[in-house]
């Protein structure tokens, strides 16, 4: 059951409104919307002014340090030069739903994953980073910037 709450309610109705204007866009432009994973991407390199990841490479894909790491690859890979890769959130988790120890495991596995790419990312040549706050949230987020 949903709780009550007017925040939760807030949410929801900005969430039936984005859904609405996405099926209205859709219905007379198909052809701009492409379902992929970002593991297999059929784009060019060098085809995007910008790519972002919203509650799906971090919070799915992190769970695992290879898998992590292979989307930052590809996403990185379809940018143009001097544009950037965001990933929201980076660095914490959403609040506990269920079993609060596999929330606190998971949570763990996440930052040591995270953690892990940037590492990798410290390593290439092409790439920078920042671990940014984002105003209005209690998240951070994750800003590469491909030179
Ligand atoms: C919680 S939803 C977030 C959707 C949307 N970004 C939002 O914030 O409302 C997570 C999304 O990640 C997508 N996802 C999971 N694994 C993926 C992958 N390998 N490649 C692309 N998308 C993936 C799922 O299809 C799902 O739509």
């Amino acid at each position: 059951m949903e709780p009550d709450w007017p925040v939760w309610k807030e949410h929801i109705e900005s969430q039936q409104i984005a859904l609405e204007k996405f099926r209205r866009s859709y219905q007379v432009n198909r052809r701009r919307y492409l379902a992929q994973s970002v593991l297999n991407m059929d784009f060019d390199a060098r085809s995007f002014d910008m790519a972002i990841s919203v509650n799906c490479i971090t919070q799915y894909l992190d769970l695992n340090a290879d898998l992590l790491r292979e989307a930052t690859i590809k996403a990185v890979d379809v940018v143009k030069p001097g544009s950037r890769v965001v990933y929201f959130p980076f660095g914490d988790g959403f609040a506990p739903i269920g079993d609060p120890r596999a929330y606190f495991f998971e949570h763990r596995l996440r930052r040591q994953n995270q953690r892990q790419l940037l590492g990798f990312l410290d390593n290439q040549d092409n790439l920078t980073y920042q671990v940014k706050p984002v105003i209005g949230s209690i998240h951070k987020k994750l800003v590469i910037v491909k030179s």
